[in-house]
């Protein structure tokens, strides 16, 4: 399973602005996602960063020029990569190419081109921040967006120039992010997902807590997924160094009676629930209110046991899809059946943990899916996004 990117023809329009050197590291996690990209750059894109190494990064030739007598093909790049993109991206796109975009003019490959494209096109627009609130540009992007083209708000800052404001060309992660949601299916569209993530941390004192390794990686992938599908997504999320994903309202949470109270205020209209947070089984009976002192040679804690979150949700369900996790050490099989059987669920994704490739922290996972019949689906080691697109997968399937 690759993730939506793969093997998509892509085409990069980079401009004349002094973004232009971030279209490189841009063109990298293209081709890193497997996307097959060609590079549309204008004359003055050249002079901040040359066409070798976007042609280096791509491998394969930049175009530049429609009348270049040395390219014999030259002449029909702009019809013939507009026919095969599947999507396009603008980054940067200057003050004078959303200008050329927005009225129709024609006049050098790049402009030329963008007129022939059919497919989705996102267009990221990078400049001074006099610039980018000037009446003719805000007017010029909001014709942009009524042609229907998905215009990234520049991030705001201090930029290259010295002014403070908005600007900045969005990190190529966003970027790619956008521009994988606009090449989703929305198979999960006028639906709310409502996903758990990250671990939780049972205070002990002011400054010390009991946690779990978990990164938030894969309910965070579960999120992104299903809002790149067209769901409204709210993630609830313990504590993680992950950024918030775009489009997603993130409720934020430490302990497990906190997720609780946010899961179940957000329960009642959500059509799926992916509950892949890592919750702490006990909290400490009583914080201490100041800072434990090292003095005892021995100290026990008292500990309670924490409501079961997943249980809950199986006893309330209603019409939700309810998909829990089960992150095993041994006795998957065992443990998840388990586990799916006395929760309610509809489906559980068993993993062991504690393997170099899969499990807490890593990017890649590897897990099965249960369900109620008694079917068991193994599916290989993969990406946590390729194995939240499965789930999902699995889950439109079954709320059809
Ligand atoms: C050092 C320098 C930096 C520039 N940075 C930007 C920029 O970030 N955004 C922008 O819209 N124009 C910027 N410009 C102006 C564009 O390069 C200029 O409008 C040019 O005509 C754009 O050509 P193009 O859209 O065909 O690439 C910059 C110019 C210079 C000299």
């Amino acid at each position: 399973m690759k993730t939506t990117i793969h093997g998509k023809n892509i085409v990069l329009g980079v401009c004349g602005g002094i973004a232009a050197y971030k279209s490189a590291e841009l063109l990298r996690l293209l081709t890193k996602n497997g996307a097959s990209v060609r590079v549309m750059m204008t004359r003055n894109a050249g002079a901040f960063v040359g066409p070798v190494t976007f042609e280096a990064l791509s491998g394969k030739p930049a175009c530049i020029d429609l009348f270049d007598r040395t390219d014999p093909d030259a002449s029909i790049r702009h019809i013939e990569w507009a026919q095969e993109a599947h999507g396009v991206v603008i980054a940067p796109a200057t003050a004078s190419m959303v200008a050329k975009y927005a009225h129709g003019l024609a006049d050098d490959a790049l402009s030329t081109f963008l007129l022939a494209v059919t497919c989705p096109v996102v267009v990221c627009p990078s400049m001074n921040t006099d610039m980018y609130l000037s009446p003719p540009v805000q007017r010029n992007l909001e014709m942009l967006k009524a042609d229907g083209h998905l215009v990234l708000e520049p991030g705001a800052g201090e930029l290259a120039c010295g002014t403070v404001g908005p600007g900045s060309l969005p990190e190529p992660p966003l970027i790619l992010d956008r521009l994988t949601s606009l090449l989703t299916r929305k198979d999960l569209e006028g639906r709310k997902v409502l996903v758990t993530a990250g671990p939780t941390r049972e205070p002990i004192d002011p400054v010390r807590f009991i946690t779990n390794p978990s990164s938030g990686k894969m309910g965070y992938a579960v999120a992104r997924a299903a809002e790149h599908r067209g769901a409204s997504v709210v993630l609830v999320s313990g504590p993680t160094c992950l950024d918030d994903p775009p489009n997603i309202r993130i409720v934020r949470v430490r302990t497990a009676q906190e997720m609780a109270r946010a899961v179940f205020e957000e329960m009642g209209d959500a059509d799926v629930i992916v509950k892949s947070a890592a919750v702490g089984d006990y909290r400490v009976r009583e914080t201490a209110a100041h800072k434990i002192k090292k003095t005892a040679d021995e100290l026990t804690l008292s500990l309670v046991k924490n409501d079961d979150i997943l249980m809950a949700l199986g006893e309330r369900k209603t019409r939700q899809f309810l998909v829990g996790f089960a992150a095993e050490t041994r006795d998957l099989q065992e443990n998840a059946r388990e586990k799916l059987a006395r929760k309610n669920l509809d489906m559980i994704v068993g993993n062991l943990v504690g393997q170099p490739s899969s499990g807490f922290g890593t990017d890649t996972n590897r897990v099965t899916l249960f369900y109620p019949d008694g079917q068991a689906e193994p599916l290989e080691e993969m990406e946590k996004d390729a194995v939240a697109h499965i789930i999902l997968d699995r889950v439109c399937g079954r709320l059809a």
